[in-house]
């Protein structure tokens, strides 16, 4: 097929569409950008650029015969690609009234930019979140809902740094992460741009949000991993999404200490208690599919049998209930120290193509997680889905102990050509009752990667998964 989009091979095509990527400097970023997004035909196209790294970007474009411009007074009207990198001026700032008169003039500079550069050509703009003195501020999600007013949001890469890094406030009692990672968020102008009105006032952190006292009982957790997980056992592969075990092995060292309760209200095959069983705590949980609660009450069992550890076998409680998370009842768990949990992602599993389906099928594999109404993956409407979800979460803080942690691994969506940012609605939603914390991605690097919109446009395979975690206030 012929490449009407970039001068690029198919072969260097592909790696570019993997939602997240190891960080190699700013040489082969800007240059790996500048490839992509720009037509292959005349030479000394117009690029725009704002940043610290004018001299660098102006030499990587001259070798690769583009145009740097700096000026949207000057600019001519055919921009092919434009790149605001923010990294240097976010970090910089020190209060979160900065970043909104900062955000603001950042927004005047893009809507100057729309007329002028070319239709379905993209914007990308870098920046890292904040976090100060135990806020976190969610700045990429921010600057990304509010620019959405303007170009159509298409995508977000995660740039994973050589870790692990410093501390951001110099201290150690703070749960965080390492904070190694950027934003890479690329918007396109075309029909859809200016569609929705410009978000004004700031969703993502209007409250006080500072983490409260020190907790944090293992190793810090990286703000970027890539799991290895071992083949999935005959009952594991069942279930259509199953997150791995070392990830909950992870968080449930950070969060508890041996000997307390893990909950996690969507249990599906039991991850979550199997985790915590083997880590020396307690696993409880509820799942609404009959069929999977038996397995993971089966795993559980499993791993409780001393014949299996023959060195000293967990000797954790644990009990899965089947029931739909919205009606666990305060007596039916014991006190809750820790939740790690993963929903449905919407319906997305009951929109998978139909070879997909065909091949699960063929295997005698689940389609879905259920056909009952009362499954969260079977919500078609979007912002329903979104409001059963968080009054899972709302009711659940309710049972968490105060001062104690809740972690949700999520991804944001690409459904029928649009996004639905899932993680960053969580994110925003979740802190009308608790207190948001430095997200962590789970960077998947064992899924082959598909040619989507190969010489037409750009569209990533997603395959990174936000690990967002939230402490309830005292
Ligand atoms: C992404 S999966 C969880 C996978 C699990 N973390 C694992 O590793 O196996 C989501 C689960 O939520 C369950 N679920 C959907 N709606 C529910 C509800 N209302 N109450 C309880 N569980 C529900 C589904 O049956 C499914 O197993």
């Amino acid at each position: 097929m012929k490449n009407r989009f970039n001068r690029l091979t198919s072969k260097e095509w592909l790696p570019f569409q993997k939602s997240w990527f190891r960080y190699t400097g700013d040489e082969n970023l800007f240059r790996q950008n500048l490839r992509f997004f720009t037509h292959a035909e005349a030479t000394g196209q117009p690029v725009f650029f704002y940043g610290r790294q004018e001299e660098n970007l102006r030499r990587i474009a001259a070798e690769e015969q583009l145009e740097i411009i700096t000026s949207t007074r000057t600019a001519a009207t055919e921009i092919q690609f434009a790149l605001l990198d923010l990294r240097d001026e976010v970090a910089a700032l020190t209060a979160a009234g900065q970043w909104n008169s900062y955000k603001q003039n950042i927004l005047s500079l893009i809507a100057d930019l729309k007329p002028k550069i070319e239709q379905r050509r993209f914007l990308c703009i870098l920046l890292p979140q904040l976090y100060l003195a135990g806020t976190f501020l969610p700045v990429a999600w921010d600057l990304a809902e509010t620019v959405s007013g303007i170009f159509s949001l298409k995508d977000e890469k995660i740039a994973g740094l050589p870790g692990p890094g410093k501390h951001p406030d110099g201290k150690s009692f703070h749960f965080t992460t390492d904070q190694q990672i950027f934003y890479v968020l690329y918007f396109r102008k075309d029909e859809n741009s200016g569609a929705r009105p410009i978000p004004t006032g700031n969703d993502f952190f209007k409250q006080n949000q500072q983490q409260q006292d020190k907790t944090g009982f293992g190793k810090p957790i990286p703000s970027w991993f890539i799991l290895k997980p071992p083949p999935r056992r005959k009952n594991e592969i069942l279930h259509p999404a199953k997150y791995p075990e070392d990830l909950t092995t992870m968080y449930i060292e950070q969060f508890t200490r041996p000997g307390e309760n893990v909950f996690d209200p969507m249990s599906g095959t039991g991850s979550t208690q199997v985790a915590a069983l083997k880590a020396g705590r307690n696993g409880y949980g509820t799942e609404l599919s009959s069929f999977f609660a038996e397995i993971a009450g089966q795993r559980c069992r499993d791993v409780v049998q001393p014949e299996n550890f023959p060195e000293k076998a967990p000797a954790g409680d644990y009990r899965i209930l089947q029931k739909d998370a919205r009606q666990i009842l305060a007596g039916d768990f014991p006190p809750l120290h820790y939740i790690i949990t993963s929903p449905p992602y919407w319906d997305m599993l009951n929109m998978k193509g139909a070879e997909y389906q065909a091949t699960r099928k063929s295997k005698g594999l689940q389609l879905n997680y259920s056909e009952d109404d009362r499954d969260l993956g079977n919500i078609t409407e979007y912002q329903a889905f979104i409001d059963q979800l968080k009054s899972v979460y709302f009711h659940l803080a309710d049972l968490l102990q105060p001062g104690r942690y809740m972690t949700i691994v999520v991804k944001n969506i690409k459904k029928k050509g649009r996004n639905y940012p899932f993680a960053w609605d969580l994110g925003r939603l979740l802190q009308e009752k608790l207190i948001l914390l430095p997200e962590a991605f789970w960077c998947q690097d064992d899924i082959s990667i598909a040619p989507y919109g190969y010489g037409n446009t750009w569209v990533s395979n997603t395959f990174h998964q936000y690990c967002l975690t939230f402490q309830k206030p005292y």
